[in-house]
């Protein structure tokens, strides 16, 4: 696998556009990992950043080729990868396997493994091994965990022990059996709470922190307020980053979108077009010809 997403790495992939500033996280010239100190200096420059999800090895160097500096290997694979209804089945080694496939597909891409459902609720101590397991085993350069003031000792624990944290508040997945998925941070003391939890994570050590399904100008106050970067999923166009789930935005994933999602491709149609010519080939005696045959 690593010597043919080489191989494919080396025929013309198209380049990110350009950016004036070298340094920029996309566009700019460093080939090197990135790391999150190039994220804490992009939110200085007040520079905006694209996130995508990534699941498998070569999926992901196609992302890391197009230039996105930060892919997440979220637990949204329980729904986009592992077909589950939510993420809560998923488990740490299955994110482990997956984050390790993506941080071989990839040269560039800062890579931040999520910590699943069940892997860090019970205190710091379990969040710090389960953290150990994607670093060691898999090569993230970073975790990612839900929850704002809940997740302070936590967060603190990871990052004083080495390892940079992106934290998540807003809508939390994992939490769909008792928050289901309803916008957050709607009305005073909803948003008073989520202002409470940016500022928690903040403290506590994060380097990032996800804003999923809040109201546009909340979101804008957390940025404006916050020194490290926001990345934002249904949180308007102030945040400092943007997050979508890779299938969501290529058009892979089937039935209704969400309000938020943009799809930048119809993969589940180009996908289901190129399956049906094989299938018509193979009944039609077309496929395979004799430049196919080998003798
Ligand atoms: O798991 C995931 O993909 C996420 C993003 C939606 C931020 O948490």
């Amino acid at each position: 696998m690593t010597q043919q997403l080489s191989a494919a790495r080396n025929e013309s992939a198209p380049q990110p556009s350009g950016s004036s500033n070298p340094k920029a996280l996309y566009g700019g010239k460093t080939s090197r990992r990135l790391t999150v100190r190039d994220i804490g200096l992009a939110k200085e420059r007040g520079e905006k950043w694209p996130m995508l999800t990534a699941y498998d090895a070569m999926t992901a160097s196609v992302f890391d080729e197009a230039g996105i500096p930060v892919l997440l290997v979220g637990d949204s694979a329980g729904n986009c990868h592992l077909g589950y209804e939510t993420t809560v089945p998923v488990t740490l080694d299955q994110l482990t396997m997956l984050s390790a496939a993506v941080v071989r597909g990839t040269s560039r891409a800062l890579i931040v493994g999520d910590l699943p459902f069940g892997s860090y609720q019970e205190g710091p101590t379990q969040a710090l091994r389960s953290a150990m397991r994607l670093v060691k085993e898999a090569g993230v350069g970073a975790v990612k965990l839900e929850g704002g003031e809940r997740s302070y000792d936590q967060i603190r624990l990871l990052v004083e022990s080495g390892i940079p944290v992106m934290a998540h508040i807003g809508l939390t997945p994992q939490s769909v059996n008792t928050q289901g998925y309803r916008v957050q941070g709607r009305g005073e003391e909803a948003a008073a709470q989520l202002l409470r939890d940016a500022k928690a994570v903040q403290d506590a050590g994060a380097f990032a922190v996800v804003l999923e399904l809040v109201p546009a100008e909340l979101a804008a106050e957390v940025t404006r307020v916050l020194n490290i970067p926001t990345v934002g999923i249904g949180a308007g166009p102030d945040t400092d980053a943007q997050v979508l789930v890779w299938t969501d935005a290529l058009g892979l994933t089937g039935g209704k979108m969400p309000r938020f999602v943009k799809q930048y491709a119809s993969l589940r149609s180009v996908m289901s077009d190129a399956a049906q010519a094989f299938a018509e080939d193979v009944i039609g005696g077309t496929f395979p010809l004799e430049e196919h045959s080998v003798h």
